[in-house]
């Protein structure tokens, strides 16, 4: 592991925190490149059980430093609590690096995604409400407020004086939102801002340096490749670029520091929130997924829609991402199941389709074409080595590896640490 990008292959919570956190082990740096507190990752091991938002799922590892790169948006009042819990938890933060140049988000952000969902009525996104795509909104605007800013409070007004201009006339007549306070919400960053000081730093810097010294440097990617804003499932996705592509992008390192991306990829699919979902189950077999998976949403609390594997949309993630490891979480959900169904292509308008229709109202309308899978109906909790696995759990395995044209890294039989099979 030199470089090494941990990317979501589906549409999020594919289990990368406990891959992260898992890999962090052995990590000298861990960096989180886009998303902000929409994540929710969540790491179980031997110092407890952690839902991080923000904070890199390497800060569990003692002398791990853990960075929030350039390309997150950073909600302070989300952040200090995040940190303050883990301290109080007794996982030190000291580690912990932020960039100057991450984007804040602000309370009208957070009031802007609550009120322009509520205005799309049945068309809404399924947003987190967490202020995410109009924070990047402003990002791309050149009217963002960023974490450097915090440093200077004269700076700070002038720009949210000038941000909040336009915006309150939006509020209040568009929107009808009773905007006395929000300034004074919006200074209310400031009070926190000593507290952050600390952290703050030249975090390219740092991870330019890292990439000399040849430390070993892991990426930690937010919610998936079918939410990324350019190659995902548009416009029902994030406002940001979860592909490992973004990783150099997100933390002021060029593409040429990046060995290795590593897929997380579900033994099954999950989605949270609206839009287009081919392999989707509406029945007993969804409903079992949701249960035995948990599937239920670790930042909103929202039940994940569930449904079988979908090949098209995974060779799709390796061909986005580039993708050179896979590594395949949540098999152990499969171990109550006769039968497997695996989606490994649409029918598009009457055709066979391969590969991700490129058009929208093409993918909108894909139904799946499934091959089944025996299931081994053992539980499989404590296997740790490939070998040991029942024969049709392997099969399963490598029909997705062969399908994928991906090696595998890892399989992932439990929610902690050591329910791992480690192959690379
Ligand atoms: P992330 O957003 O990609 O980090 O994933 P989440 O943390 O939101 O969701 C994954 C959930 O599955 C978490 O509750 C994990 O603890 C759990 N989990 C991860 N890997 C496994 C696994 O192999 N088996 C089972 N049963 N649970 C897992
Ligand atoms: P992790 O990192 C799953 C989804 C939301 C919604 C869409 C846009 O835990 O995998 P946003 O608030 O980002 O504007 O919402 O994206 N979404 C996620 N789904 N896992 C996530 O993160 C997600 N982050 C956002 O449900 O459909
Ligand atoms: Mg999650």
């Amino acid at each position: 592991m030199p470089v090494t990008v941990i990317v979501g292959a589906q549409w999020g919570d594919e289990g990368k925190g406990k891959v992260v956190d898992l890999l962090g082990e052995q990590a000298d740096v861990v960096v989180r490149y886009q998303g902000g507190n929409n994540a929710g990752h969540t790491i179980e091991n031997e110092r407890g059980k952690f839902a991080l938002h923000l904070v890199p799922s390497g800060i569990c590892s003692p002398g791990t430093v853990a960075v929030i790169g350039n390309g997150v948006i950073i909600d302070p009042t989300a952040l200090r609590e995040e940190i303050d819990d883990l301290e109080s938890r007794g996982i030190s933060t000291a580690n912990l690096k932020i960039s100057g140049n991450a984007h804040l988000i602000m309370p009208y952000h957070i009031l802007f995604d609550k009120v322009t969902e509520t205005a799309l009525g049945s068309k809404k996104i399924g947003t987190t409400r967490r202020g995410i795509g109009p924070a990047y909104a402003d990002k791309a605007s050149r009217v963002g407020i960023r974490v450097q800013d915090l440093l200077d409070p004269k700076i700070f007004h002038q720009k949210v004086q000038a941000a909040m201009k336009s915006k309150a006339d939006i509020l209040r007549l568009v929107y009808d939102q009773n905007v006395a306070g929000l300034e004074e919400e919006c200074d209310r960053y400031l009070q926190m801002a000593e507290t952050l000081r600390p952290y703050i730093a030249d975090t390219s810097l740092i991870l330019w340096q890292a990439v000399r010294e040849g430390k070993r440097i892991l990426y930690e990617g937010a919610q998936g490749t079918m939410l990324d804003i350019d190659h995902g499932t548009y416009p029902f996705v994030t406002s940001s670029n979860p592909v490992g592509g973004f990783a150099s992008v997100g933390s002021g390192i060029g593409p040429t520091a990046i060995d290795e991306v590593w897929g997380i990829c579900k033994a099954y699919t999950t989605r949270v929130g609206e839009g287009p979902f081919p392999t989707e189950l509406l029945d007993d077999d969804g409903r079992t997924l949701r249960d035995r998976g948990h599937e239920y949403g670790t930042t909103t609390g929202r039940e994940r829609r569930c449904g079988w594997l979908d090949l098209v949309a995974l060779r799709y993630a390796v061909r986005v991402n580039g993708m050179t490891g896979l590594v395949i979480t949540k098999l152990d959900v499969l171990n109550t199941f006769d039968e497997i169904k695996v989606c490994t292509a649409y029918r598009c308008n009457g055709e066979i389709c391969t590969e991700m229709p490129p058009h929208q109202s093409t993918f909108h309308h894909a139904t799946p074409v499934y091959e089944t899978l025996p299931g081994w109906k053992t539980d499989i909790g404590g296997v740790r080595r490939l070998e040991d696995l029942p024969a049709q759990a392997r099969d399963y395995l490598e029909f997705i590896s062969d399908k994928a044209e991906v090696p595998l890294a890892l399989v992932s039989v439990g929610p902690r640490r050591e329910e791992t099979i480690r192959i690379r």
